[in-house]
Order: C-alpha cells, then structure tokens, then sequence
C-alpha cells in the first residue's frame, strides 16, 4: 500500500490504551494525532516522556517522535482537521457508588471532536463500553457534527495486555471490526493494512457484537481466574493442594493452563470493572440472570483478599494488631505500575486499618501507591521492608520478589513467616529454610 492512501489517524484520549495505539500506529507508517484533554500528559508525550510505566514504549514513542509522524495536541478542532479516522480511546471507569459503566469520558470525546467535523470521516470507539453505546453516540454524532450522515460511527475492541501492551497492540490475536457500512470497513481496513498482512485474523461484525467482544472475554478470563480460586477455598477446606489441582487441569488441551493461576485474584482498570459493568448492563436490559454468575465470580475474588488477611493473622498467632508486616508488591500485577483495584493494595490497607504496622514495597508502583494512599509506609526494597518484619507478605509476582532468596530474607527479619499470595515461591525450598510458609489454597 502507498503512502499516500494512508488515513491520517488521531487517537482521542492518551492512557495505557491511546498512547499506545498512537505510537503503534506510527511505528507502523500512519500520520498519527494524539489528543487527551489533560495538557500535563501532552506535555510530557510531546517531550517523549511516557505518563505511565509500560516495557518498550519509551523506545517507541522516541523512534516515532524523530520520524515527525507522531504528535499531540489538546485541541479538538486541529484533531478534526488531521484524522480522517479518528480513534476514541478514553477511560471507561466504574460510576463512584455503582456498578455500571461511566460513559462521560467517551461522551466529552464525542462532543469535543464532533462539531468540527465538517468532512467524511470515521469515529472508531476502542473503549470498552456498555452494548448500545455505540448506537447512542452514532446518534449523538450525526446530530452535533457538520457534517452529519457523512460521518460514521464503528467499534474496534481492544484486547491489550499491560506489561505486553505494545506486543498486543502490533500482533493482536485478532481484529475485531464492528461496522455499519461498508465504507466504514474498508477505512478501518486501510488503518489496520500492516497488521492484516500478518495474517491477522479478522472478524467483522455490527456494533453491539464488537462491543459484547470486550466484555465477554474479560468475563471469560475473570471466570476462569476465579473458577480455580473458588477450587482453593474446597482444597482449603479438604487439605488438598489447589497448585497440583491447576498443574493437572492445565494438561488438559480444552481447559488449559493460562488464566489458571491460583491466588489473591485479579484486579486492574479491566477486569473488575468490566465485569461489573456487565452485570449491571445486563439487567437493564432483562437479561441479567444470564450472567448473574458474575456478580458470583466478583465475589470469590473478592474473598481471596480476605483469606490471605486471615493467612497471616494465622501465622501471627490471631493478632494483627502492633505487628510489622513486609508486603511485597502494591501494583495490580507484575511489570505494570497500575494500582487500579489492585488487590495487593487493598490487602496490605485492610491490614493497616486492622492496626498493623505495615510497610510496602513494588518495584514500579510506588509513586501511585503513595499518592493514593499516603497513610501506608513505604520502604525502597524487599530487603528494606522485610526488616524486623514478624511476617513477610508477597502479594505481587515480580520476577525480582520470586528470585530472593530465603537466607537473605531470613537475615533481615524478626520472625521467619512468609505468606505467597501469588503461588510464587517454591514451597519446599522455603521451608527447608526454616520458613513457615502459608499459600491460599494449599496446606
Ligand atoms: C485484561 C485483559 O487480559 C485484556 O485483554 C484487556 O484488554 C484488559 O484487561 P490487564 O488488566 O492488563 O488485561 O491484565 P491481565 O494480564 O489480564 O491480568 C488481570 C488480572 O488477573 C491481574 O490482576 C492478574 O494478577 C490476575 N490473574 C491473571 C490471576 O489472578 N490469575 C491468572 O491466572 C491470570
């Protein structure tokens, strides 16, 4: 394909999801216009700084910087007069007190770009959002742009990964396109060229199919996570070992062993929130009992975080209270500086508010963690956290929390007590060590 038939694209909206598709997008050719109405975020893509943490995209964002192909802007009326698809790529967060979806972010993005829309051009929604949406905002568009019917409306869900997002972003699984016409395919089309070479596959659909996409994978996952962490509350309750349960499921081809981790369970900007907003969606529109297993699934995973609050009270005897406890890892999941619902944070908060004396480290969350939870203490390492600790608490799978070693742990720490959130450690070996080692799920 030729340069010149490339649309010009701008991605609405510069978070883990839209600074990644813009840089993406430009390392791939595309003539790319980054928007978010936040100036401090802008500011820093346009000095090359990435406002999150996020393996490889730094090097990107510089690469695709010095190619002059790649820009930001707060401006919608500049956005409207570059792109000729224009990508929304806002947050979708939880409404503060329900379950359900909170549109404003993805509703200002329509207002602000749309009434400069004076020529043909393609809205692509990328949030994750509840079905219907998009034909609200088809509506929405058509009656505040210019250009009204001449602009079209499709949705593009994006599966992307944290810690893998750029990885994702340039070899999806799959590309789903939900589209009403078939102009509107033929530009997504043209805006996905490179990756379809790859023999991409691609799944064309309307719009509330691609929607459902979204939130019907993330419902998968969030089952499957807590299908195995609801098999640790019986092993728990029968002596059985949840870790030898999932090695011996895993082996089984139509079950699989990805998504079966045991453990303190998920969390994130995502999963939680997706599938609440599901469940919520759902029953709006009369057919909540056929996922009212979520709110089952949201359930279990929320006990995982008690439990292992139960784990250590255990280890200490029943008593929480003056305790020092070590907590290893604040960030939702390892290789991200996420703390959106992460359980990490919640455990050691609850623990704190029960009046133990807690201290937190994470090798990238730190500066988050702090600034939303400023009543937690913070050390600069394992090592640092770990000393005097009356028990040590792993609760995030960094690679560099699986790699310490138990002397030197050992060394630093008041009483040998550790409990593996994460199924993270090597039993055996710790207790060899002289450790009292607890895991959810496991005797
Ligand atoms: C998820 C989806 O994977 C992605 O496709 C979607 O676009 C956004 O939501 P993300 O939130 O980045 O991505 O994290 P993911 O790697 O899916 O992990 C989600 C949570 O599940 C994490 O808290 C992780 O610790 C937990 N998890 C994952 C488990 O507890 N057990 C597992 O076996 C796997």
């Amino acid at each position: 394909m030729s340069e010149a038939v490339l649309p010009r694209l701008t991605v609405i909206g510069t978070g883990y999801l839209g600074a990644t598709h813009a840089v993406c997008m430009a390392s791939l050719g595309y003539d790319v216009l980054g928007l978010d109405v936040d100036a401090n975020k802008i500011k820093k893509l346009q000095s090359g700084e990435v406002p999150f943490f996020e393996p490889g995209l730094p090097e990107l964002l510089a690469k695709t910087m010095e190619s002059g192909r790649l820009r930001f802007t707060t401006s919608f009326e500049e956005a409207a007069a570059h792109g000729d698809v224009h990508f929304v790529c806002v947050g979708t967060p939880q409404q503060p007190g329900s379950d359900a979806c909170d549109l404003s972010y993805v509703d200002a993005a329509i207002r602000g770009l749309a009434p400069y829309l004076t020529r043909r051009s393609l809205v692509v929604g990328k949030s994750t959002v509840p079905v219907g949406t998009a034909e609200r905002l088809t509506g929405m568009l058509r009656e505040l742009a210019p250009a009204g019917d001449e602009v079209e409306l499709a949705w593009n869900p994006e599966f992307l990964r944290e810690g893998f997002a750029v990885d994702d972003t340039l070899r999806p699984d799959r590309l789903v396109f939900g589209v009403a016409s078939d102009w509107a395919r033929d530009q997504l089309t043209a805006s996905f060229q490179p990756i379809l070479d790859l023999g991409t596959p691609i799944v064309v659909t309307d719009l509330a199919t691609a929607e459902l996409v979204k939130v019907a994978a993330n419902s998968f996952l969030a089952t499957k996570i807590s299908y195995i962490n609801a098999m640790a509350e019986v092993c728990e309750a029968t002596g059985a070992d949840v870790r030898d349960l999932a090695k011996a499921l895993a082996y089984d081809d139509r079950i699989g062993g990805r998504f079966l981790q045991p453990g303190l369970g998920f969390g994130g900007g995502c999963l939680p929130k997706d599938i609440r907003a599901f469940a919520h969606r759902a029953e709006e529109i009369g057919v909540g009992q056929a996922v009212s297993f979520l709110r089952e699934v949201d359930a279990i995973n929320r006990r995982r975080r008690s439990r292992t609050i139960d784990l250590v009270r255990e280890l200490l005897g029943g008593q929480l209270d003056g305790k020092r406890v070590a907590c290893l890892g604040a960030a939702f999941k390892p290789n991200s500086d996420d703390i959106r619902d992460a359980p990490a944070l919640d455990v050691a908060r609850t623990m704190h508010g029960l009046g133990a004396n807690v201290r937190v480290y994470d090798p990238a969350a730190l500066d988050n963690a702090r600034r939303a939870y400023p009543e937690l203490r913070y050390g600069t390492s394992a090592l640092d956290v770990a000393q005097d600790a009356d028990v040590v608490v792993l609760l995030t799978e960094w690679a560099e929390f699986r790699e310490v070693q138990p002397s030197a742990l050992a060394a630093v720490v008041k009483h040998r007590r550790i409990v593996d959130g994460r199924h993270a450690l090597d039993a055996e070996v710790w207790r060899a060590a002289g450790w009292e080692y607890r895991a959810l799920g496991s005797p």
